[in-house]
């Protein structure tokens, strides 16, 4: 049969566990010798017991596992070339020629640039007696399929990424508890959550919890922030509709209407619409108020906007009791939602498939979600659409950082 390996790259998130078993089982069902690469390209570089086989019951009872059972790196040795010739060196000699990399954007890229270089990797394996020439001529060809791991939902072309589901039923979880807390004692929280540079969780954080305020990377205020700044409903529409999920946010947004909209519609000081509408909430009867704060939140300057910052301006304005809770790798943590269980089978079985369809010809691909669809799309298209927008938020330009983040 063929040889394939999976491996797990960059920071872990739910539902890879899901991922894993199903490529190897689509694998095995297939007729492939599947292979585990432990601890990612650094395994694949090493070489050795990080590359093994797998059989049917290796991936049982992982279904529920948070985390990757494989393990998971962000490896130094594979950017440089010696590293990746180790790494090939390591999958010929095992007859590999099929890598399904579940991992960020980061990892899909170092997977291309594998492939563009195998062939002249090979001819220095051959010239160094490290392969053979029938190996050399045997395994010529390096196949690949992506599948996006990652909380954030930071991926350009797919609905969803694997992990988000999960992370958005932690942080629900924890506000739930912080708001009974908070309505005790009549404070304000400010929350953190992650997603790096995208404001995804952040968002649909803010929609389904009724928090007061977001601060968003897309969204930076438009004036001097600590002057004037507030999340416009007109803006955070244009986020919201361009962040993947569409059904689910399309149907929250109604209800952020309320939410969101400053009765104030003149665009002015953001301290004092943010400082009016929770003393409103409070004068309505509301006993608390939350504050979603997205980690890589900044004002137009580019100056990070952190909960501390958010902190001072309601306890110097308003005198309110006020805590600050940063919900860090617990996002991270615990076991997979159904839908990213799910999500990860749909996208192992199907980068298997598209492994074994596969013709010296055909060009990488990732397998992404496109309105409940599982779909292949042209790896490199999407790593540079996803590049492209942290161009555009480096060069300040939200609009179009939003619009190429949206679906196509
Ligand atoms: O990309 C996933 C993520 O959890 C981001 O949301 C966060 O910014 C980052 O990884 C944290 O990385 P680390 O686990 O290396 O601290």
């Amino acid at each position: 049969g063929k040889g394939l390996a999976v491996f797990t790259s960059g920071g872990d998130s739910q539902g890879m566990n899901a991922a894993v078993r199903s490529v190897v089982r689509m694998g095995i069902y297939l007729g492939c010798k599947v292979y585990f690469i432990r601890e990612g390209y650094q395994g694949m570089v090493d070489g050795g017991d990080n590359i093994e086989e797998a059989n049917w019951s290796s991936v049982s009872s992982i279904i529920h596992k948070g985390g990757t059972i494989i393990g998971s790196a962000r490896c130094m040795d594979f950017m440089k070339r010696e590293g990746r010739l180790k790494a090939a060196s390591n999958l010929v000699t095992r007859g590999i020629t099929n890598l399904v990399v579940i991992g960020g954007d980061g990892s899909l890229t170092g997977a291309n640039l594998f492939r563009q270089e195998w062939s002249s990797l090979l001819d220095e394996l051959l010239e160094n007696n490290r392969i053979t020439k029938d190996q050399r001529e045997k395994y010529k060809h390096l196949h690949i399929a992506g599948m996006v791991g990652s909380i954030d939902n930071d991926f350009c072309g797919t609905d969803m990424t694997i992990g988000t589901d999960s992370a958005l039923h932690r942080i629900i979880e924890a506000i739930d508890a912080i708001v009974s807390t908070a309505y005790s004692h009549q404070r304000t929280f400010i929350m953190e959550v992650m997603g790096r540079h995208c404001g995804y969780l952040a968002v649909v954080t803010a929609l389904s919890s009724e928090a007061d305020y977001v601060f968003i990377p897309e969204s930076p205020p438009t004036v001097d922030w600590r002057d004037k700044l507030c999340y416009k409903l007109e803006q955070a529409r244009v986020n919201i509709m361009s962040l993947y999920y569409l059904a689910l946010v399309a149907a929250l947004a109604s209800e952020a209407d309320q939410v969101f909209i400053p009765e104030d519609p003149v665009p002015n000081n953001w301290v004092e619409k943010l400082c009016k509408r929770l003393q409103q909430e409070r004068k309505s009867g509301q006993r608390l108020n939350i504050i979603i704060v997205a980690e890589g939140a900044i004002d137009r300057e580019g100056q990070p906007i952190t909960a501390e910052l958010v902190k001072k301006v309601v306890v110097d304005n308003l005198q309110q009791d006020t805590r600050i809770t940063v919900l860090g790798h617990v996002q991270r943590g615990g076991s997979p939602s159904a839908f990213d269980r799910i999500l990860g089978c749909r996208m192992g079985a199907e980068a298997v498939m598209a492994l074994m369809e596969a013709t010296p010809e055909t060009e990488p691909c990732v397998v992404t979600l496109d309105g409940n669809q599982a779909v292949r799309l042209p790896l490199m298209d999407c790593v540079r659409r996803t590049k492209a927008v942290a161009q555009a938020m480096a060069d300040k330009n939200w609009d179009l950082a939003v619009q190429l983040r949206g679906r196509s």
